[in-house]
């Protein structure tokens, strides 16, 4: 059968108290509305429509790829006035209805409330503790469903119920269309209420079922205490499915993952307090020290993260050695085996098999051959103030430490530069090449003192 998603996030989102429209504040570093939009999508659906609202032009324009019917609500009269606006793009089969701001609900949830309507209605429910501010269901004797009351219209009796409306359900187009046409907001808020379509079927004797959710996925975020309650059942969500894919994680509440692992190999090791973002590849026996911050990286196989660095856009060859405290920035490729220490700086350069840098360098714009090595203290002077220049330091160059490099500049193959020197020549392969005054000691002088 045909499916018609609806998303409604129209929502002022007021109690985030921010001026980013609601659905747009994040969770594992991706919209609220994006989470709910990949779901659908993963339904497959004929035709989908999102009600936006408030801000709602901050919204669409955010996403401009989807396939998607957007249609405005200007003025937020209730959920029934807002499904009301989508008819226009409903077709026939059934409409599932969802909202820009409840994120985590599962696709297997949604596929079994599709495969649960039948002709009629199917309702997501759940049992809560505290069901106050939800719409409660309504049975009767016999246990089938008679209504919603939402909570400023029901009696203390009706309050009493804890099975409650999630919002979440899926109706045939063709009835819901009927439905929405008798709405009024005869009611407490003077809303059109969707939920008011649930009478509507028991008296047209159409068959209301109902499917129960658990509490974690239906959950809607109107606040920040919410929004981080959510991010930690994501963040476990994903710590256990990459717990499943074999990879060991030290503390899984002490993780978070921001984007996507696309791959990762056997024996993965992450340890506490690690942040992954963007697009991940992680080669089997990568390990990942504590409190290292890591986005779209493609990580070879056996290459050790030590603690507190910070990667963001970079491919490690296998066997490398990356920190502690390195920071490898944009456009960083490193050859297998290379070796970068504490305090290091690379960007947008490459560096090549076996190459070590081990402390206290920033190397920038650079190409870095392989079996180099550059010492403590080596700066790569790649910016004049106005233009970047390369610096070139071919296969087995040694560096002394403290050493400038005033690009555009180039470094033998074999060359060896001695230590503290500032090079702005190239420098010939396989010869010493230093810059710096002879060393003198000066006799009889005396350090000065303070006069008393
Ligand atoms: C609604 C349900 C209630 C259910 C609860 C679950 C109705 C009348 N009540 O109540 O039974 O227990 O959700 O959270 O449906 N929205 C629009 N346009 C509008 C009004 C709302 O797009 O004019 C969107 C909001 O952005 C939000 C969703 O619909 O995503 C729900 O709206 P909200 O006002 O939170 O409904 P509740 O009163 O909580
Ligand atoms: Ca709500």
């Amino acid at each position: 059968m045909s499916i018609n998603i609806v998303i409604l996030a129209a929502g002022q989102g007021t109690r985030m108290r921010s001026d980013l429209p609601k659905v747009l504040h994040t969770l594992g570093g991706k919209p609220l509305l994006q989470h709910v939009y990949e779901l659908a999508i993963g339904l497959s659906p004929d035709t989908l429509t999102i009600v936006y609202g408030h801000g709602g032009e901050l919204v669409r324009s955010r996403f401009p790829s989807w396939k998607a019917n957007w249609v405005e609500q200007s003025r937020q009269l209730g959920t029934g006035h807002a499904v009301q606006q989508t008819v226009p793009h409903l077709g026939e089969g059934q409409v599932l209805i969802l909202y820009g701001d409840v994120p985590l609900l599962k696709q297997e949830t949604l596929s079994h409330l599709l495969d649960s309507g039948g002709g009629g209605v199917a309702l997501l429910t759940v049992r809560l503790e505290n069901p106050s501010g939800y719409g409660r269901i309504v049975r009767d004797q016999q246990g089938r469903v008679r209504r919603i009351v939402e909570e400023k219209d029901a009696s203390e009796e009706e309050k009493r119920i804890t099975e409650v409306n999630t919002g979440i359900l899926a109706v045939p187009s063709r009835y819901l269309r009927l439905w929405l046409e008798r709405l009024d907001n005869d009611n407490a808020q003077g809303e059109f209420y969707l939920t008011d379509i649930i009478a509507m079927a028991v008296e047209d004797g159409v068959d209301v079922q109902t499917v129960s959710a658990e509490a974690d996925e239906v959950e809607g975020i109107n606040d920040k205490r919410q929004l981080a309650q959510m991010e930690r059942v994501y963040q476990r969500r994903q710590a256990e499915a990459l717990m499943a894919r074999g990879v060991t994680l030290r503390d899984p509440e002490r993780f978070e993952l921001r984007g996507e692992i696309e791959a990762v190999g056997r024996d993965v090791e992450i340890d506490v307090n690690v942040i992954l973002e963007g697009t991940i590849r992680l080669g089997g026996g990568v390990r990942i020290g504590a409190g290292s911050v890591i986005r779209d990286a493609d990580i070879g196989d056996g290459v050790d993260i030590l603690p507190y660095s910070v990667l963001d856009d970079v491919r490690i060859g296998a066997g490398g050695r990356i920190g502690p405290f390195a920071r490898l920035r944009p456009q960083t490729e490193l050859a297998e085996e290379v070796h970068i220490g504490n305090f290091v700086e690379i960007k947008k350069s490459s560096v090549g098999q076996g190459s070590k840098i081990n402390h206290l360098s920033y190397v920038g714009d650079s190409e870095v051959g392989a079996g180099v090595n550059i010492g403590a203290g080596t700066i790569t002077c790649n910016y004049d103030g106005a233009n970047k220049f390369k610096t070139i330091i071919e296969d087995g160059a040694f560096i002394g430490s403290d050493t400038q490099l005033v690009a555009p500049v180039r470094v033998g193959r074999g060359a060896t530069i001695g230590a503290g020197s500032t090079i702005t020549r190239d420098a010939p392969q396989e010869k010493l090449t230093l810059s710096r005054s002879s060393q003198v000691t000066v006799e009889h002088w005396q350090r000065p003192r303070k006069k008393t």
